[in-house]
């Protein structure tokens, strides 16, 4: 049995959720101008080697091309920048932070899945999936969740082109797009500023307040590290983790023995989220540039070329993973790589971690049975780089 992700309307570039497989682990692709690594063990070659993959990506775009917008943003950072920046948010956003906020998430959830009580059926990303990761990111940030669905018109723009852009495009529509990326972002920018200035003026209980306040060596974060920080946050951490939950409920639907050892034996939860982030990881891929000509699997890659390590496709390459295209709830061990490896590993793992256990359990014990329904498949996000349910309609009564 495999997910039966043909009858998804899943993006073309999608190849491995169709158990495909490309001819080498590192690859030229002309038409987009770039490389893609499709080997698990290359991709963590290129991950671990932080001096000479970088993050940064200015230096493969044209100088036309205004890429302001990533400032101050963690995940687009090297060396020693990235290093001090990373330890004094880490400072503010501890496993204790993530930790206490557990019965939170309980009530939450417990409060979006009282809304649909007595329902037959439910749309799992609207009644759950969407709203509980954006609201537990707002209140730890300290922004009013009812805000939220301006943070969906932010995310919604960032996320939802399908178009796979190509370093071949001329160089007026790259600087259209990146210029769309900044006026999209701006009202977020404006958004947090506004915040942020009102937590230097009267501290609280929360997470900007921490983020402003944070200092290592008698340093603080400047107002743009602040801001694209929390941006950063508030982004990748409600999406991600919205796809994760739902993923991981497709993933038991499409394997209904492994659902029922999964319901039989809740001690499997922690490791069938594991699994869903490996079948199906919510971010696609990942990007970074050569600093210099490098040696990967035979292949050089030249300096300053635009790179993809494509964390879904690793996620099944069978030279890693025992039956690769089959979900096992129980799979020991589980080296995926959805949260990336190495000096740029996911910072918000233990949340999204937390908030899958807490959720796919309080699922289980609602609803009798979750199971998709004929004629209404899921649909997916749009993104070539994201792997993730946008609408998942489930019969939940038995
Ligand atoms: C970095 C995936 C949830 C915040 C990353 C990276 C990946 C990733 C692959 C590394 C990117 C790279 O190396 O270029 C995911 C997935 C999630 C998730 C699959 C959910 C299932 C979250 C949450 C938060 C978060 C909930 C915050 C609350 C971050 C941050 C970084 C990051 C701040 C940058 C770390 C750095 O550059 O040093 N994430 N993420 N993520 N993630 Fe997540």
């Amino acid at each position: 049995m495999t997910l039966p992700a043909d009858t998804w309307g899943l993006h073309d570039a999608h190849f491995w959720l169709r158990g495909q497989t490309r001819e080498h682990p590192v690859e030229f692709d002309a038409e987009r101008g770039m490389w893609i690594i499709t080997g698990h063990a290359e991709v963590l070659a290129a991950l671990s080697d932080p001096t000479r993959f970088l993050s940064n990506l200015s230096s493969a775009f044209p100088d036309t091309v205004d890429m302001s917008f990533n400032e101050g943003n963690l995940i687009q950072m090297d060396g020693d920048a990235h290093r001090k920046l990373r330890r004094l948010v880490s400072n503010a956003f501890t496993p204790k932070v993530v930790a206490d906020l557990a019965p939170r998430i309980a009530e939450l959830t417990g409060e979006l899945l009282d809304a649909v009580d007595g329902q037959e059926e439910i749309e799992l990303v609207a009644a759950l999936a969407y709203p509980l990761p954006v609201i537990v990111i707002a209140e730890l940030l300290g922004v009013p969740a009812s805000d939220r669905e301006l943070f969906r018109q932010w995310v919604d723009v960032l996320f939802e082109n399908p178009q796979a852009f190509s370093l071949n495009d001329d160089q007026e529509k790259l600087k259209e797009d990146f210029a769309e990326q900044t006026t999209v972002l701006k009202p977020m920018t404006e958004y947090l500023i506004g915040h942020a200035a009102e937590r230097r003026r009267a501290p609280r209980q929360d997470l900007l307040t921490r983020l402003v306040q944070a200092e290592v060596d008698g340093q603080r974060l400047s107002d743009t590290e602040v801001v694209n920080f929390a941006g950063l946050l508030l982004v990748a951490g409600h999406i991600t983790t919205t796809m994760l939950l739902g993923n991981t409920v497709l993933c038991l639907d499409s394997f209904p023995d492994q659902a029922e050892r999964v319901r039989a034996d809740r001690s499997l939860v922690p490791t069938a989220i594991e699994e869903s982030l490996r079948m199906l990881s919510p971010f696609a891929t990942t990007a970074r540039v050569t600093a210099e000509d490098v040696e990967l699997a035979g292949r050089v890659i030249p300096e300053g070329q635009l790179v993809l390590p494509m964390l879904g496709a690793a996620n099944r390459d069978p030279r890693q993973f025992d039956r690769p295209q089959e979900f096992d709830p129980a799979r020991d061990p589980n080296p995926h790589i959805a949260f990336g490896r190495g000096a740029h590993f996911c910072l918000g793992a233990p949340l999204a971690r937390l908030e899958g256990r807490i959720a796919v359990n309080l699922l289980l014990d609602r609803f009798p049975a979750m199971r998709t329904i004929p004629g209404r498949p899921p649909t997916f996000m749009a993104s070539p780089d994201m792997t993730g349910v946008n609408a998942l309609p489930l019969r939940v009564t038995a």
